[in-house]
């Protein structure tokens, strides 16, 4: 038997897919590579923008005929959508052929609702009171990198955003736990570790023993061997020094942060409740970049926030060029039931939105073709990180700060260190040669 994950939204949803697939190749289940062939369809949603949203329905309308066709074949849909108000009893109504609906909260019954699926028995569970997160047989598919969850939920209730409401509020895993899994990761051969969070920062407000993020830094950073460290995302009102210091402190952590802005007006800011102005936002960069020079600064900005004026705009595309970001993910706003700012005044038109957000991505690729360029004939570290399916002979790997880089050379370089020179960068996109191997 079959299974095909159709993975939706961040890396958070990625390798909880990781945690799916451990489920089903413990049912017996083996993966294949398009829903057409598979007896199980598992739908790991995301439900951050109305788009993502419409696409995901679609993608599950489309299994109607196939289902039809295959009666025995399993449609389970998981993760952040049908975690909203409504949404699993939308389903079970308007999607008679979806077996199995389970919230963020409930990837532990998966086993159970698959094997009640197969005896035709549709299992609907979205109670974030069965919440079990640990334990999870995993079947990891990002070789070399490995991605560890270090907190759960978000309780910062940034008032666009849904995720508080799907993910629940901030559970932090026990150092231990965390440790244990790094070091067996390591012990297996993988090479980067992610260590994934809504907001990495605040890892252990909520452990006894004053546990934190940069405590958490300083003992991974302790460990032996050449490996990399990496951690995604970071809320800028709760970055410390002590973090910034870990980061420059230890040559496994990467120079490389993942620093969300959302805008560049105190006005808009204060408005989204993300607790920080512009200024304090920009002092922290200037705070990041003296202690870490090489630093590669990214972020997630949004454009049409309700209320957003042409003059706040121009605020977020003067933070760009002030801030330097190596890239950044813009967005459209976009309107979620259930959080505040869907009832607020003044919602943008759409036209507005989409000649603001040309205008952000072309000022951002400015920005990030003149760091490019200053890349141009240096040499880098880059771990070796799998093909690029575009070219021949063509693999990718990224820099400490953060940056691609494709090169030639075959695919037994995967998870090896090697040193490549900078030869092509006329836009995000660098391209090199190795010119030396590391490892
Ligand atoms: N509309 C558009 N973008 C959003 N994000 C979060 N909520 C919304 C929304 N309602 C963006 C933010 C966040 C990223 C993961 O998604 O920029 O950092
Ligand atoms: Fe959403 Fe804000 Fe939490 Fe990030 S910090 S997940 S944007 S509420």
């Amino acid at each position: 038997m079959k299974y095909f994950i159709h993975t939706y939204g961040c890396q958070m949803n990625v390798h909880d897919s990781e945690k799916i697939a451990g489920i089903m190749e413990g049912l017996g289940y083996e993966s294949c590579s398009s829903a057409h062939n598979a007896d199980a369809v598992i739908f790991n949603t995301c439900c951050i923008r109305e788009t993502a949203e419409q696409k995901i329905y679609g993608h599950i309308g489309e299994l109607k005929k196939v289902k039809r066709a295959k009666p025995n074949m399993i449609v389970a849909v998981c993760g952040c959508m049908s975690q909203q108000t409504g949404v699993a009893d939308k389903i079970k109504e308007s999607y008679p052929f979806v077996d199995i609906v389970l919230g963020t909260s409930n990837l532990n019954l998966l086993r159970e609702a698959v094997l009640s699926a197969q005896n035709k028995k549709r299992s609907f569970n979205v109670d974030f009171r069965q919440y079990n997160e640990e334990d999870f047989a995993q079947s990891r598919t990002s070789f070399p990198n490995a991605w560890v969850n270090i907190n759960y939920g978000c309780n910062n209730f940034c008032t666009y955003c849904i995720v508080p409401y799907v993910r629940g509020r901030e559970r932090s895993r026990r150092t231990s736990d965390i440790m244990a899994e790094v070091k067996s990761l390591l012990a297996q051969g993988y090479k980067e570790i992610t260590l994934l969070g809504q907001n990495v920062n605040s890892y252990g407000h909520d452990l006894p023993y004053g546990e934190s993020f940069a405590s958490l830094l300083k003992e991974i950073g302790e460990l032996d061997g050449k490996f990399r460290l990496r951690f995604m995302t970071s809320h800028p009102k709760d970055l410390s020094d002590e973090v910034i210091d870990a980061v420059a402190a230890y040559p496994n952590i990467c120079n490389n942060i993942h620093l969300p802005v959302q805008s560049g007006s105190t006005e808009i800011l204060r408005r989204m409740n993300r607790r920080y102005t512009r200024d304090d936002y920009l002092s922290l960069v200037q705070r990041i970049r003296a202690k870490l020079p090489d630093v590669g600064i990214t972020t997630d900005i949004m454009v049409g926030f309700p209320g957003e004026t042409e003059k706040d705009f121009e605020d977020t595309l003067d933070l760009v060029k002030q801030a330097r970001y190596s890239s950044a993910f813009c967005f459209i706003y976009s309107r979620r039931k259930g959080t505040p700012a869907y009832s607020m005044d003044n919602q943008i038109p759409y036209a507005v939105k989409r000649d603001r957000i040309t205008r952000l991505l072309a000022c951002q690729n400015e920005v990030t073709k003149e760091i490019s360029r200053n890349m141009l004939g240096k040499r880098y570290e880059v771990l070796v990180e799998g093909a690029n399916t575009h070219y021949a002979d063509t693999m990718c790997g990224r820099t400490e700060s953060g940056r691609l880089v494709n090169f030639k050379c075959d695919d037994s370089y995967i998870g090896k260190f090697v040193i490549v020179e900078i030869e092509q960068a006329k836009s995000a996109t660098l391209w090199g040669s190795i010119v030396k191997e590391r490892q």
